[in-house]
């Protein structure tokens, strides 16, 4: 075993990993090797948990392959604040499959990806995250996708403790493991692109994710996102209460939890997604009117007379061409000389990709996401809000299909996200090595 000295280990439960020359463990209640006590007859006595020296990982060696299954040595902790988590369950991403499929976001080979996953903490540092401990179901949010050790498609991977949540107990680990991300991205892009003001209740404070983000220090925010942060939306263009945002994709699980925090912020919003799938999804989730993505004119008609041209910010989850619709429908809404939003030019955030030549009226933005896993202040601020928000149940849990499998039920599984055959949902790997099977879990 290669933990350093000072780390703490999780309270053992019997398992056995696949291959593995494995010590036998034992249940213990303490976590520091401790002497034995042979003159108390019959006590059980406890052992620390004995982590394997090494594990399963997905590793893709080339663009247009599948993860291949590799044993390699458990991730070591590097820094104090981070925790080495055992891994259950695997949330699924579109990166996941665009990555191996397109390489995109491979900084070098063999690669190891997967961006999220609840798991149970195993080991962490002594001296940081005490709010943490050992034992601990968390969420991990792995945005940091240059930093292999914090990778999902693994048996054991690192978390900075800034970018893991508990697992709320009334919630189950498997709907939890694929929301994430989407939050991660929901989030940011209302909060520090369109500078919307989120209120936690909890505290009773205001979360203003632009100010925060634009008070940071240069050196604390990526080179890469400095011009999304600091030259930003100016303050007159802020997204208000009241104001109409547009969410093309809205059946994307990113787009579901915009539409919910953009209803909890007073905002209207506008659903663009397949009517005869997802409206009715839509609509319990408070969006004001939805219309079909697969008649666009019709459907920007519609928005045209129901918002009376006042739709002046955007989302689009999908891809470049929907973003040019968005921009093209943007600029048409743009308020009028005479309305008292004289001069606001429009906002347009553009997951996917977004239009080449933008209009100089719809200020495009890209996700700034690694503000999350770069910045602690803001990492922290954004894990803990959502677990507030879980916990009160202030925001509704995704549709998942729970795979069985673990690691060999991972490329089946992003084969289906790759031929769009899952909508409106996440697929989650669970990490058992049972046969490949899917179940359904319905949101709460
Ligand atoms: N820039 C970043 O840092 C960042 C971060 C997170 C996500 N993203 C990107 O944001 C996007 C949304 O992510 P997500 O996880 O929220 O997505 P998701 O839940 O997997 O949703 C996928 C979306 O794709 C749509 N879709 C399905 N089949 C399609 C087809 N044949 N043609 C066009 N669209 C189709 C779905 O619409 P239907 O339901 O109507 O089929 C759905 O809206 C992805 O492209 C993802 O890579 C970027």
């Amino acid at each position: 075993m290669r933990l350093p000295a000072d780390v703490t280990l999780q309270h053992g439960s019997k398992r056995k990993f696949e291959g593995e020359d494995q010590a036998p463990e034992e249940d213990t209640e303490t976590p520091a090797v401790r002497p034995s006590r042979p003159h108390v007859k019959n006590h059980r006595r406890k052992r620390p948990r004995v982590l394997p020296s090494s594990q399963k990982q997905l590793q893709l060696h080339h663009v247009g392959g599948d993860y291949e299954i590799e044993t390699v040595p458990l991730p070591a902790l590097h820094h104090p604040e981070e925790l080495l988590i055992e891994v259950k369950s695997i949330g699924l991403n579109p990166i996941d499959w665009k990555a191996a499929a397109y390489g995109y976001g491979i900084p070098s080979f063999p690669c190891v990806y997967g961006r999220e996953f609840v798991g149970k903490i195993v080991a962490k540092k002594e001296t940081e995250a005490d709010d943490l401990k050992v034992g601990d179901t968390v969420l991990a949010i792995s945005t940091d996708y240059r930093d292999y050790r914090k990778a999902a498609f693994q048996e054991f991977a690192i978390s900075s403790a800034f970018n893991v949540l508990r697992v709320p107990e009334t919630i189950s680990t498997e709907t939890i493991s694929g929301m994430g991300v989407a939050f991660v991205t929901a989030t940011l892009s209302l909060g520090v692109c369109l500078g919307q003001k989120f209120f936690m209740k909890k505290s009773g404070k205001e979360l203003d994710l632009c100010l925060l983000a634009q008070t940071q220090q240069e050196h604390e925010v990526p080179e890469d996102v400095r011009d999304v942060v600091f030259n930003g939306i100016p303050t007159a263009e802020r997204a208000q209460i009241g104001d109409w945002l547009l969410i093309m994709g809205a059946s994307a699980i990113s787009g579901q939890i915009a539409v919910q925090l953009a209803k909890m912020c007073g905002m209207r919003v506008v659903a663009v997604v397949d009517t005869k799938r997802h409206k009715e999804r839509l609509e319990n989730l408070g969006a004001d009117l939805v219309v079909d993505r697969h008649n666009l004119e019709e459907s920007a008609e519609i928005i045209r007379k129901e918002t009376k041209g006042e739709v002046r910010l955007g989302l689009d989850t999908i891809g470049r061409e929907t973003a040019i619709w968005c921009e093209s429908l943007l600029l048409q809404n743009a308020p009028k000389k005479e309305t008292p939003k004289d001069g606001q030019r429009s906002h347009l955030v553009c997951l996917a990709s977004g239009p080449k030549q933008p209009h100089p009226q719809v200020r495009s933005h890209q996700l700034p996401i690694k503000l999350f896993h770069t910045n602690p202040e803001i990492g922290r601020t954004l894990s803990s809000w959502m677990y507030e928000l879980l916990d009160s149940k202030a925001i509704k849990l995704i549709e998942v299909d729970v795979v069985e499998g673990g690691l060999k039920a991972v490329n089946q599984s992003l084969g289906r996200l790759r031929r769009h055959e899952v909508s409106g949902k996440r697929i989650v790997v669970n990490m058992g090595e049972g046969r490949s099977r899917t179940k359904r879990l319905r949101r709460s």
